[in-house]
């Protein structure tokens, strides 16, 4: 009796022919990193950003001398802490990070490149890395849970890698840090016009208290107790 033929060897799918949800056309690689010294920088721009946004430029002093003096001056999440989204198009290469916290990687497959006009500002690393976005926040605490919590100072999503899920990796990350440490609450303040950030918390599950006031001593005001 002849000896049954081989199988055919497999032949390749011609990406084609892959159904749409399963083409990875534009995978894009994210994580999220702790700040050191060398963002200062991209920090301090992406502070500006803020500030631009939020019309507030005539408030904004910082200068990345003065980030450079206050910021990193101890452990992570003891005291100010910076959190960096950024992206690649290419796998993060390995690199030694504060064992404090483990980087958190992600995928996004996108339709469609991002066009970042600002892409030569915001390298970071090498020069597929660029920086996407920030969160700075403090511990605080709350008398009535008797436990800490953070208060997130800035978030911000650079405009044209906005609505593609980074600002919820960055909040999500605060979260589940502050969760990971048994905190009690994570909080911040948004300006009442600002109905897209105020959608985007909403989204995440907070709730936006109508009823509590910012007060606020600084300027002149602040400098008189020092006389
Ligand atoms: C607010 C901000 C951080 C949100 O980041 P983002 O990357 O655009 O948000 P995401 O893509 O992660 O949004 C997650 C979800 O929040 C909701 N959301 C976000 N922006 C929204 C908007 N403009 N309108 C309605 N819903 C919105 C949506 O449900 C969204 O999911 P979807 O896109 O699948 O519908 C970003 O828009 C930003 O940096 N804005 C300028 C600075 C700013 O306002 N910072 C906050 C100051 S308090």
């Amino acid at each position: 009796m002849a000896a049954a033929a081989p199988p055919p060897p497999p032949t390749a799918v011609p990406v084609e022919a892959l159904p749409e949800t399963k083409l990875a056309r534009h995978p894009l690689f994210c994580r999220i990193r702790l700040a050191n010294p060398s963002d200062v920088p991209h920090i301090h721009k992406l502070i500006h950003q803020m500030a631009v946004f939020e019309h507030l430029t005539d408030q904004f002093t910082a200068t990345e001398s003065s980030l450079s003096s206050t910021l990193f001056r101890s452990q992570p999440f003891q005291s100010v802490t910076v959190f960096i989204l950024e992206v690649s198009p290419k796998p993060f290469p390995e690199s030694n990070f504060n064992p404090l916290y483990k980087p958190k990687v992600r995928i996004l497959n996108l339709d469609h490149p991002i066009d970042d006009p600002e892409k030569e500002t915001f390298k970071s690393e090498g020069d597929d890395v660029v920086v996407v976005g920030f969160a700075l926040f403090v511990p605080n605490y709350s008398t009535f849970l008797g436990k800490p919590g953070f208060f997130v100072e800035d978030i911000l999503v650079r405009e044209c890698y906005r609505r593609k899920g980074f600002g919820k990796m960055l909040l999500t990350a605060v979260a589940k840090q502050a969760v990971e440490m048994g905190y009690g609450r994570v909080e911040w303040t948004v300006l009442d016009w600002n109905v897209n950030a105020i959608k985007f918390y909403e989204h995440m599950g907070a709730k936006v208290l109508q009823e509590w006031r910012i007060c606020r001593l600084t300027g002149e005001a602040l400098q008189a107790y020092g006389n």
